[in-house]
């Protein structure tokens, strides 16, 4: 794949899990994370992702086996590496399943997973699910030894944590796209996938989907804090516009 010739823009999975957080909020069915799902298919994302976490803050058991069973969407299940989640995931055999880390008190994902030091424990959970036919991600820092442990890991891909990337601003967010690249080009020298996420929104996600590594993007919070002003499909349908308009301006200072 060259930088010019990119066969298409990133797939797009479609992070439902704060519409779960909304639903919870009131401890009724409404509104359904299914429904969610149905309405991304519509606006032409290519995959569903959701996180069930330990406390099951948003996302529960019965959303992921509804997801698995009724979402015409493949689903990318991210997880924390321990067994009551690799059970989990054997039980229902998500299409891909990401390994990220986990905090109890965290807000969100706050930072990737270590695989150069969490090797040990990370192998035996790669190992079953990759038996099992999942494709496992691992959720890293942009950094390209985190990028070669997942390789040695056998994971079939590695989604790349874009949060400091979209925290940082000027000249520091220029350095932190740079640090993107490298770990995007390290993991197609590994022979990796490449996928990144975390925090992206409008007008971050232009340079990220440029990058003609990354596959994958996966986007949540910002597209269903912006589904309510605009509604879901049509929050989806302009994020997928930015996607391309991002792929297709780095094709052409390419060719200039
Ligand atoms: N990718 C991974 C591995 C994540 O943990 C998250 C957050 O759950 C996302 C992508 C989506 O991040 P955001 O909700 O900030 O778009």
């Amino acid at each position: 794949m060259s930088e010019v010739g990119r066969e298409r823009p990133p797939r797009l999975g479609v992070n439902i899990d704060h519409v779960a957080t909304l639903r919870n909020a009131r401890g009724g069915e409404h509104p359904d994370p299914l429904r969610a799902a149905r309405i991304a298919e519509e606006a032409g994302a290519d995959g569903i992702t959701a996180h069930l976490r330990e406390d099951r803050r948003h996302i529960r058991d019965a959303d992921i086996a509804r997801l698995v069973r009724e979402s015409l969407l493949a689903l990318n299940l991210e997880m924390a590496a321990s067994e009551e989640m690799c059970r989990i995931a054997l039980a229902h055999r998500p299409h891909a399943v990401c390994l990220v880390p986990e905090r109890r008190q965290e807000l969100t994902t706050e930072g990737g997973l270590d695989a150069v030091g969490g090797a040990e424990r990370l192998a035996p959970v790669i190992g079953a699910l990759s038996a099992a036919g999942i494709r496992v991600s691992l959720f890293v820092d942009p950094e390209p030894a985190q990028v070669a442990m997942a390789a040695r890991l056998k994971a079939f891909a590695v989604e790349l944590h874009t949060g400091r990337y979209c925290d940082a601003e000027g000249a520091e967010r220029a350095r932190a796209l740079e640090r993107l690249r490298e770990s995007a080009g390290e993991a197609r020298r590994q022979g990796l996938e490449c996928h990144a996420g975390h925090g992206l929104g409008f007008e971050t996600v232009g340079p990220v989907a440029a990058i003609p590594e990354i596959v994958e993007l996966n986007i949540g919070h910002f597209l269903v804090g912006e589904a309510v002003f605009l509604g879901l499909g049509e929050a989806i349908r302009r994020m997928r516009q930015r996607i391309a308009e991002g792929c297709a301006l780095k094709a052409r200072q390419t060719r200039q």
